[in-house]
């Protein structure tokens, strides 16, 4: 996802640039304001963290572009390619290492296992919203 500071700011390019250079492929995609319903399921995870309530009023603030990602070891490339959750220690090169400074304005969400992604692309998109297809470059990304 590029939350809504990254929408504001205009990054969502960069965002996907990076991603669909690394190799990765955007199989689905949709900018909306999400729901607070919808945002606490999301982040269901973080119910009890002090900052619940500030992320949900933040991750619904605003349109942010929700998308899903697909390749060979998606989840844990996506999570180098956004770097670490605090941009201080966010390598640079990462998007986070690169762009953003602070914990709560961090520009990117991706999900954290393979499960995760699971839960979670079913929360933003029906089934019939991911389209399958192949690039024409995978011989050239996959040996
Ligand atoms: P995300 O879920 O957004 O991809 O980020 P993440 O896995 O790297 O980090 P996570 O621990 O899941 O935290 C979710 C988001 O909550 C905000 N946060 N604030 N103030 C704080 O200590 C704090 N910790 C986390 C961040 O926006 C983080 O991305
Ligand atoms: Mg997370």
């Amino acid at each position: 996802m590029v939350k809504p500071d990254g929408v504001q700011r205009g990054l969502i390019g960069e965002v996907f640039s990076r991603i669909e250079k690394r190799g990765l492929k955007i199989v689905a995609m949709r900018m909306n304001v999400i729901s607070p319903d919808t945002a606490k399921k999301h982040y269901a995870e973080h119910v009890q963290k002090p900052f619940f309530n500030s992320l949900i009023s933040f991750i619904t603030s605003g349109p942010s572009v929700s998308f899903v990602v697909e390749g060979k070891n998606a989840v844990s490339v996506m999570r180098s390619v956004n770097g670490s959750t605090n941009p201080v220690n966010a390598a640079t090169g990462s998007i986070r290492g690169d762009l953003a400074l602070d914990t709560g304005r961090n520009i990117v969400h991706a999900s954290d296992s393979v499960e995760s992604a699971q839960r979670e692309i079913a929360i933003h998109f029906k089934e019939s919203e991911i389209v399958p297809y192949s690039r024409i470059d995978e011989s050239w990304i996959y040996e």
